[in-house]
């Protein structure tokens, strides 16, 4: 299990990057194809931010994870939705595509502190220690 998140979430955290190197093609290089390339990856990133969080929940529930991993996951999924809504709204400019950015930094950088934390000794193999 936490082998599992600590690949999905090196992979998620690739997605993203792969997302902003799209996106800068797709408005300054202007192929609009990038641009709707981005969106699809970021359906992709949204699936993966899903399984991330089931495959915690599973962690933690087998003593495997410890309990902040699970928040970070489920944040994750949040801010990814968030994420969806405010690209797709935020075509035209605006508000949207504003928090947009700034949003797309903030998951990566929880996806960085869950594959982090994932490599912490969760409390159950605390005990087990003692
Ligand atoms: C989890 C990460 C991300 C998700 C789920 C996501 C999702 C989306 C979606 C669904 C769209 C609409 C695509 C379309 O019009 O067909 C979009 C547009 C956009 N995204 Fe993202 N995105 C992510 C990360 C990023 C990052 C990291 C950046 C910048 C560094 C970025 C910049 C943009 C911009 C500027 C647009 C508007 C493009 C336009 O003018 O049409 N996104 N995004």
């Amino acid at each position: 299990m936490t082998t599992a998140v600590r690949w999905l979430s090196g992979i998620t955290i690739a997605l993203v990057l792969i997302q902003a190197v799209l996106i800068g093609q797709g408005l300054f290089l202007g192929d609009p194809s990038r641009t709707a390339l981005h969106g699809w990856i970021g359906n992709i990133t949204f699936l993966g931010a899903v399984v991330l969080a089931g495959l915690c929940v599973m962690g933690v529930r087998r003593g495997e994870l410890s309990r902040p991993a699970l928040g970070l996951s489920v944040l994750v999924v949040i801010l990814t939705v968030a994420q969806i809504g405010l690209g797709y709204s935020g075509r035209g400019g605006g508000m949207p595509a504003a928090l947009h950015i700034p949003n797309g930094v903030l998951i990566a950088t929880l996806l960085a502190a869950l594959l982090v934390v994932s490599f912490w000794p969760s409390a159950s193999a605390d005990r087990t220690r003692s």
